[in-house]
This record gives structure tokens, C-alpha cells and sequence, in this order.
């Protein structure tokens, strides 16, 4: 009998958790030891304080009554931001910056991608209209791109989950690292929580000697760059600021010299995170909000935004919470450092989502797919750590970097992300006097791909080559 067993069998049992080893004497000594180290590693005091708090019980949030929209920064073509603050300026400090190789590029992409249904990290999913560049290789160019227009190097940091960690690992090396040295991406896993059933708060089998995990959400980022030792190599490499963006945008720019000049220079930031958002479209869209929460700047989710709130105006119709979160934001080394000092009692809080889960049924041993969410996800956001800062900025970006690839179809699809970045290629030309062809509600007539290689931002792409019109339904790649 393995030694760890009756402890093991002991500790379980005190905390509900027997069934975890209902299929143990069926497996080999390799999976008996497999699944009790999974054991040993769930503390399960904290856990079923977890499962009290989420599953047993569904937190309300509390907002307080002083909720106020968090200050922006407006972005540099409203006229606006001659009174806030000088564009050419905080440009200059944050190519400097860039400049001095002190800014790094994060990627998170340890997410399931549940939604998109691709078979595979979403990393790996063809992004571009027209030629199905994978979102890897987007981000790759942009950086090659980035560390030309700089002369420096850029190092890319990505994030995965032990799900999968081993095939991003595959696709980034087979595909020969999109052109970057290998030595310059430093790729780590995030932490996991165990999927709890939703009925009851009982750890799921994944198979009969797996419990089931899921990432702990992108807010694992923090603790996670310290325990990989990413933090370390970034101080090493001299690197001070990490440009964070997801995996799902292909429009997000790994770094951006305005936003990098605000985050270090601006009358009211303390360098430790700053925000990028962009002014929602409709008052239901499903993107958190920046408010001012106890003082704090903090991304309130859209769905703790009491509707009275979300379709507020202010005297010109304006939506007054009209600071919608896209994810984009910049962290101080300093910071994460610190957040992290202790880093095993460091994490963000936890946001309960009932999500469907397969597992397997220790009656019937058979694996169930369930039809209708079952189990409970437990995990952590990034923007949590917005309130941790002493002050953190907001910074107004267009739409122009905003082409979220979550569902398979319909909102935030790769249709829809198609026709956002051919729209943004569209007006790129358009503003070098190309004619575009547009349909009588003026959308774009034509495919349009712009590789970063190719420009990195309007003002590089290389007017004399560019065509003087687009065909009508045409498919162009530049
Ligand atoms: P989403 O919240 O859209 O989740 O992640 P997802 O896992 O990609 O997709 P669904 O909800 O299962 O359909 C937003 C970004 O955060 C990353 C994702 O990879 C994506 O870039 N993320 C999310 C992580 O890195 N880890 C996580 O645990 C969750």
C-alpha cells in the first residue's frame, strides 16, 4: 500500500472529499502516486473556506454609493488633450524608454477558450483576414517590428496554463519562434484551482486518476510572473515595465510609446499599473468599466454595474461610466515585486463562474458532458490589482485596438474581428489618400490585411507603394 495513502484517505474524508479516490485500486503504482500528489498539493482548510464563500453561497458585491467614473486621459486626436497633457512630450519618454530596452512584452494566454471551441491554444488560431496568421505570429511581428522602429530588444514573456503549455511551447518552437531568438521568449505556466460541482462543492474527476483543474484566471499573471522566475529575468534585463495584453486582440499593440510616457511621467500616476480603455459603444456592452471605487481607481465588471448606472448620461448624452476596460495595461517590475514579496500568501480575489465542466461519475465511472453548466470555476483578475496601486492611470484609445476574438460566432468572433481590422487598414489608407471602396452604410468593400512588418502604426506605412484604390470586393495584403 503506497505509505501517503492513509493520511491522504484521512484528510478527505474530514473535509467531504472521499470519491477523489473512488477509482484508486483500479489504477497503476504511476497514477496512484499521480493523483495523491494532486491531493497533497489542494490545502483543503482553504478550499472549503472557497467553497462556502463561491459555491455554497454566491457572493453579492458591494458597491459603494460614492461610485464615481474613473479620470481618463483622453486620447491624443480629441482636442481635449491640449489641457491635459502634451502628446509630443510623453512620446518622447516613452520611446526612451522603449528606447533603453526598459519595457518588456506580456502576453496572457493561458485561457481555455472555451467559447471559440478551437482545438488547440488560442494562440495558435488563424487571426488575419487574409492570410490566417496566427495570433503567436501577429504578436511576433509586432515585436520584430517594434525592436527595428527602436533598435532594442524586446523580450516576449508568455504566459500559458499546464493545459496548454506543452503545445505552445511545440507551435512557437516548430514555427521557428516567428523569427524572434528563442533566447528572448520566456514562456511559463500559471497556477490551477481545482472545478468544483456546483450542486455541492465536490472536487471533480477529470478522468478516474486526474481531478479536474482549470487555469486560475488571468489574474494569476501576478503571482505567477514571480514564481516562474519571469520577474528575476526581467530585472536582469534591466527591464522595468511590462506591456500586458491578451492573446485574443490581434489588434492590441505590444507597446505603445504614449501610453508608456503617461505611465511613468503623468502629474498623477505612480508607475505601478496603468489602463488603457476605450468609450463603450452601447450601454449593455459586456466590458468592465473604469470607476473610482473608495478613491481607488478599479474596473467594475459590466455585470456588477447596476443598469440605473450603466445607461446614466451626463448634460451632453453621454454615457457618465463610459470607460470600458480592454484589457491593455502596463505594470511596473517594481510592483509586481512587491505585490509578490510573499508570494505564497499573495492572490487576487476570487470571481465565482458556472461553466460547464465534463467529469467523470464515480458511480458509473463513465465521463459525463454535461449540457448545462455544472461546476463552479473559481478565478482571479488582473484588474484587481488595479485597487493595490497607490495611483493608477486611465488612458482613451480607439476602437482601432480592439478586435477581441472570444466566440465562434456573432459578438467578438472572428468575423467580427475580421471586419474590425480591415476597417482599421481601411482608414490607415485612406489616410494616405488611397480610395477604399465602401458600401452605402459605409463599411469597408474589401479584405484588407496589413501585416506589422509592413507598418506598425498609419504613419509607416510606405505611401509610395501603396495602391491608389482598392478593388470593390477585393482581397488586398500588404
Ligand atoms: P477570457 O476571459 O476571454 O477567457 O480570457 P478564455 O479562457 O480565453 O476563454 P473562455 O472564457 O474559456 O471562452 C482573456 C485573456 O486572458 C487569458 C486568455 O488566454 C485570454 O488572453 N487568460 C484567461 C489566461 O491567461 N489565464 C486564465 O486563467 C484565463
Amino acid at each position: 500500500m503506497n505509505d501517503r495513502l492513509p493520511a491522504i484517505q484521512e484528510e478527505l474524508e474530514a473535509h467531504g472529499q472521499s470519491h477523489v479516490l473512488a477509482f484508486f485500486d483500479e489504477l497503476d503504482p504511476k497514477r496512484q502516486a499521480a493523483l495523491l500528489d494532486q491531493v497533497d498539493a489542494i490545502n483543503f482548510d482553504e478550499l472549503q473556506a472557497l467553497i462556502e464563500t463561491y459555491v455554497l453561497n454566491k457572493p453579492t458585491i458591494e458597491l459603494p454609493d460614492s461610485l464615481e467614473p474613473a479620470p481618463f486621459y483622453c486620447r491624443p486626436d480629441d482636442p481635449q488633450h491640449a489641457n491635459q497633457y502634451d502628446v509630443a512630450e510623453y512620446r518622447r519618454i516613452g520611446e526612451q524608454l522603449l528606447g533603453e530596452g526598459k519595457v518588456a512584452a506580456f502576453t496572457v494566454a493561458g485561457g481555455q477558450g472555451t467559447r471559440l471551441g478551437w482545438n488547440g491554444p488560442k494562440g495558435t488560431y488563424p487571426a488575419t483576414p487574409v492570410t490566417g496568421k496566427p495570433l503567436f505570429q501577429v504578436f511576433a511581428e509586432q515585436i520584430r517590428a517594434a525592436q527595428n522602429k527602436y533598435g532594442v530588444t524586446i523580450p516576449w514573456y508568455i504566459m500559458t496554463s499546464p493545459i496548454n503549455d506543452a503545445d505552445t511551447r511545440r507551435f512557437i518552437t516548430d514555427n521557428n519562434c516567428f523569427g524572434l531568438p528563442r533566447k528572448n521568449i520566456f514562456m511559463f505556466p500559471q497556477g490551477v484551482m481545482p472545478t468544483l460541482s456546483a450542486d455541492d462543492g465536490k472536487l471533480l474527476l477529470a478522468s478516474k486518476h486526474e481531478i479536474a483543474v482549470h487555469p486560475d484566471g488571468h489574474g494569476g499573471a501576478i503571482k505567477a510572473l514571480r514564481t516562474s522566475g519571469a520577474i528575476e529575468d526581467m530585472a536582469g534585463r534591466g527591464v522595468e515595465h511590462i506591456s500586458y495584453f491578451q492573446i485574443d486582440n490581434p489588434l492590441a499593440k505590444v507597446v505603445d510609446p504614449l501610453f508608456l510616457g503617461l505611465h511613468t511621467a503623468a502629474p498623477d500616476t505612480s508607475s505601478e499599473v496603468s489602463s488603457k480603455m476605450v468609450t463603450k459603444a452601447y450601454p449593455e456592452e459586456k466590458v468592465g468599466v473604469f470607476c473610482k471605487v473608495n478613491g481607488k481607481v478599479a474596473v467594475v465588471e459590466y455585470s456588477d454595474l447596476p443598469q440605473k448606472l450603466a445607461e446614466q448620461r451626463d448634460e451632453s448624452g453621454v454615457l457618465r461610466f463610459n470607460a470600458g476596460s480592454i484589457a491593455i495595461h502596463l505594470f511596473g517590475v517594481s510592483f509586481v515585486e512587491q505585490l509578490t514579496a510573499d508570494a505564497d500568501h499573495f492572490g487576487l480575489p476570487f470571481h465565482r463562474a458556472e461553466k460547464k465542466a465534463a467529469y467523470v461519475d464515480t458511480a458509473s465511472g463513465e465521463v459525463v458532458n454535461p449540457a448545462n453548466p455544472n461546476a463552479i470555476k473559481l478565478e482571479t483578475f488582473v484588474f484587481d490589482a488595479l485597487p493595490l496601486a497607490q495611483q493608477s492611470i486611465v488612458f482613451e484609445t480607439t476602437r482601432d485596438e480592439f478586435a477581441p476574438i472570444k466566440n465562434a460566432s456573432g459578438v467578438d468572433s472572428p468575423a467580427s474581428s475580421h471586419e474590425v481590422q480591415s476597417e482599421r487598414n481601411a482608414r490607415w489608407l485612406e489616410s494616405h489618400g488611397v480610395k477604399v471602396p465602401r458600401t452605402r452604410n459605409g463599411k469597408v468593400d474589401a479584405t484588407i490585411e496589413i501585416s506589422p512588418l509592413t507598418a506598425m502604426e498609419q504613419a509607416d506605412l510606405p505611401v509610395a507603394e501603396l495602391p491608389e484604390t482598392v478593388a470593390a470586393g477585393s482581397v488586398l495584403s500588404l
